[in-house]
């Protein structure tokens, strides 16, 4: 998606450890214009999958699956990773996602209300990078004995094998961007290099 990408070059920048840092625009202040292409073209990717919920993770992945939800007219639930008070353990779903960035586990969860049997869920997050995040939402709807209609991400680090996991599950994933390399605190895209 070319706004994206020129988002990505303009105003993101590469930190040494192979981490894109993108907080001009996702991940601490928000570009409300550019989430809402992002989620017109999530929506229109995915508008013949019959999709009955979208769901996310909190924080980052609910600014970029909010318009696809509002566009394909139907409900966003976002996975929490804080223990809510008013959500007691035997009525969630829940999923122990290991995150290699900060090196800890932490417990995902989705209310048992909100996801029913029949559902057919769009997964949408904003970063996959080893995939456990995104193989925690599947494992909840999973759970809920709901399908997963397919996988949508923001920016995809090809160079991580998230991808892999999630296609050996037999899942459709649709990158807007996908990142071949951040050697050399350069970006490519992978439809850059010659393959
Ligand atoms: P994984 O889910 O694909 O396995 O990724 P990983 O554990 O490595 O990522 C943990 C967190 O770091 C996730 O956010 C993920 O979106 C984010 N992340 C991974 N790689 C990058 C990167 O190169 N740049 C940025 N900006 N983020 C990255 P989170 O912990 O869920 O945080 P948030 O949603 O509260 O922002
Ligand atoms: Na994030
Ligand atoms: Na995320």
């Amino acid at each position: 998606m070319k706004q994206l990408k020129e988002a990505i070059l303009e105003r993101g920048t590469v930190l040494s450890t192979g981490v894109l840092k993108v907080d001009q625009f996702l991940n601490h202040q928000v570009d409300t214009t550019l989430m809402s292409e992002i989620g017109v073209e999530f929506a229109r990717l995915f508008e013949n999958d019959q999709v009955t919920k979208v769901i996310t993770i909190e924080s980052s992945g609910i600014a970029p699956s909010f318009m696809c939800a509002h566009q394909l007219q139907v409900p966003l639930i976002f996975a929490r990773k804080k223990k809510s008070l008013t959500m007691n353990q035997a009525t969630v779903y829940s999923s122990r996602v290991y995150s290699f960035t900060k090196q800890e586990y932490s417990e995902v969860t989705v209310s048992k209300e909100l996801i029913e049997k029949g559902d057919r869920v769009l997964l949408i997050d904003d970063f996959l990078a080893n995939g456990e995040a995104a193989s925690g939402l599947v494992s909840i709807v999973e759970q809920a004995g709901a399908t997963v209609a397919g996988v949508g991400i923001v920016i995809e680090k090809s160079f991580q094998d998230g991808r892999k996991k999630l296609e050996e599950r037999g899942l459709r994933i649709e990158s807007l961007a996908r990142i071949a390399s951040l050697d050399g605190s350069t970006v490519t895209f992978i439809d850059e290099i010659a393959l």
